[in-house]
């Protein structure tokens, strides 16, 4: 776990959840390798919340005018870095809207400034085994510059797992369908879906954690 994510159950912190408001938790962010899962579980995790999905990836491509394996093949690896930490300011700087739930790419949380870009706010690390990874990455039909043979995207895994596991909390993600998965993040993270609300259910507003007030 790295950042303190500051929980506490005391009564003076409980608030009533308002979507849409800059109160609590605005954002959060996916984290972890290829094929993890970010864009589904970010989608249907933004649908739960009834927050706005956004993935990093389309950003860059939109911002860049090309897609992703078009910046590898013109700039390099070296290039999509630049790029990719460029879209991240600004989406924390200039446009990030409340209440997103934002899909980072596979290597983004590796890069250090890109973590102190997002030291302020709750991270989510989806794990799973690098072979599962694999497999689910030969049957999602995106096309992956960084992705090799077996052994060269377990390498890399595993030389990525000590900073994907920096995020502010870890959920493993194996067998678990993505409702379970959301159910476990919203409660990590302390998050209230409407129906919560409409049941009465109090849960902690993160007021002081997330706001971007000190970005
Ligand atoms: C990358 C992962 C990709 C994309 C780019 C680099 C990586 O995103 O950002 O190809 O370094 O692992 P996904 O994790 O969504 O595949």
């Amino acid at each position: 776990m790295g950042a303190d994510l500051g929980l506490t159950t005391s009564p003076d912190n409980i608030a009533p959840y308002v979507p849409g408001s800059a109160m609590g938790v605005r954002a959060v962010f996916l984290v972890g390798f290829m094929a993890s899962g970010k864009s589904s579980v970010g989608q249907e995790l933004a649908r739960r919340l009834d927050w706005d999905f956004v993935d990093l990836d389309a950003r860059i491509e939109s911002r860049e005018r090309q897609t992703v394996p078009e910046i590898f093949r013109d700039r390099g690896e070296p290039g999509f870095r630049l790029a990719e930490t460029s879209a991240l300011r600004d989406l924390l700087t200039e446009s990030l809207q409340p209440n997103r739930v934002v899909a980072l790419g596979g290597g983004a949380f590796v890069q250090e400034g890109n973590r102190e870009l997002l030291r302020q706010w709750p991270s989510v690390f989806l794990e799973a085994p690098a072979s599962e990874l694999w497999q689910r990455s030969l049957l999602d039909g995106v096309e992956r510059p960084l992705r090799e043979d077996p052994d060269q995207f377990a390498q890399l895994y595993a030389e990525r797992l000590p900073f994907y596991r920096q995020a502010s909390v870890v959920v493993e993600t194996t067998g678990k369908p993505l409702a379970s998965i959301c159910v476990e993040i919203e409660g990590a993270l302390q998050l209230r879906t409407p129906e919560d609300a409409g049941s009465g259910l109090s849960r902690i507003d993160l007021t002081s954690f997330g706001t971007g007030e000190s970005q």
